[in-house]
């Protein structure tokens, strides 16, 4: 049994994420801005409240679990603000940096001494922030703030390998949720990919780029 934390839990694929977890019999904790009674109906520890943008909300993240073990921490809450460059949104780029790129390296550092040796850390991101696979262009904010976590999961890659923690940057795939306006395949089937994913990370694959299905996704 493993003890799970996962943002972004109240709804699309972190709900999903929580409810495979605790289906399999993990102690699951979500962590969300305004709970949902989808989330309540899971019936696991909700810590409500937390905007992951937030220094003041992570530092009450981070008393809220005292010194409770994380075996599995998933940074999966995120923000898509569309933009093209005829349309450019300078402060929803950086509203969209604060959540996506910052949002996950500021939680990891809060909650480092929750981890230990053997812990397991996932970053979601996208696909849309690899710079080799930009062949259609758009969604500036976005793009590239899901490049720049790629570069923190790589650093938290080499700076918590002598802790014994690994670290896995995911795509999701394209998911139906309100991010793509429920377009792409289940909020579930992908949750169950990603699942797979992290249970194959150790610290020898650590610092990968993977799609939910299982293949590596070029930086
Ligand atoms: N869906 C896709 O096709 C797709 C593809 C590639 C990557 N992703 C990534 O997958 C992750 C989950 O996305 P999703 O599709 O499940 O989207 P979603 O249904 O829109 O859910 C996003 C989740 O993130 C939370 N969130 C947003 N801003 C937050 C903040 N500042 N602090 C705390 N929580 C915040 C939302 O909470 P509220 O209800 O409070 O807003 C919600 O729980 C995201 O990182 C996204 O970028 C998704």
């Amino acid at each position: 049994m493993a003890d799970v934390l996962i943002t972004g839990c109240n709804r699309g694929i972190g709900l999903e994420l929580c409810r495979l977890y605790k289906d399999r019999g993990d102690q699951v904790i979500g962590v969300c801005r305004t709970t949902s009674p989808d989330l309540e109906a899971l019936d696991i520890r909700v810590i409500d409240g937390i905007d992951v943008s937030d220094r003041r909300d992570i530092e009450k993240l981070q008393q809220m679990l005292g010194d409770q073990s994380i075996d599995i921490l998933l940074n999966n809450a995120g923000i898509l603000r569309g933009d093209e460059f005829s349309s450019l949104d300078f402060d929803a780029m950086l509203e969209q940096f604060r959540v996506n790129a910052l949002g996950p390296l500021r939680v990891t550092h809060a909650l480092v001494d929750n981890l230990r040796e053997g812990s397991r850390v996932a970053i979601v991101s996208s696909r849309v922030g690899s710079i080799a696979d930009n062949s259609s262009g758009n969604n500036y904010g976005y793009r590239m703030s899901k490049a720049a976590v790629n570069m923190a999961g790589m650093n938290l890659r080499h700076d918590l390998e002598p802790r014994g923690i690994s670290v896995a940057l995911l795509h999701p795939g394209l998911v139906a949720t309100e991010m793509t306006g429920g377009r792409g395949i289940t909020p579930v089937a992908s949750a169950a990919g990603l699942i797979d994913r992290i249970d194959a990370l150790d610290l020898d694959s650590s610092g990968g780029f993977w799609h939910a299905e299982g293949y590596t996704l070029p930086w």
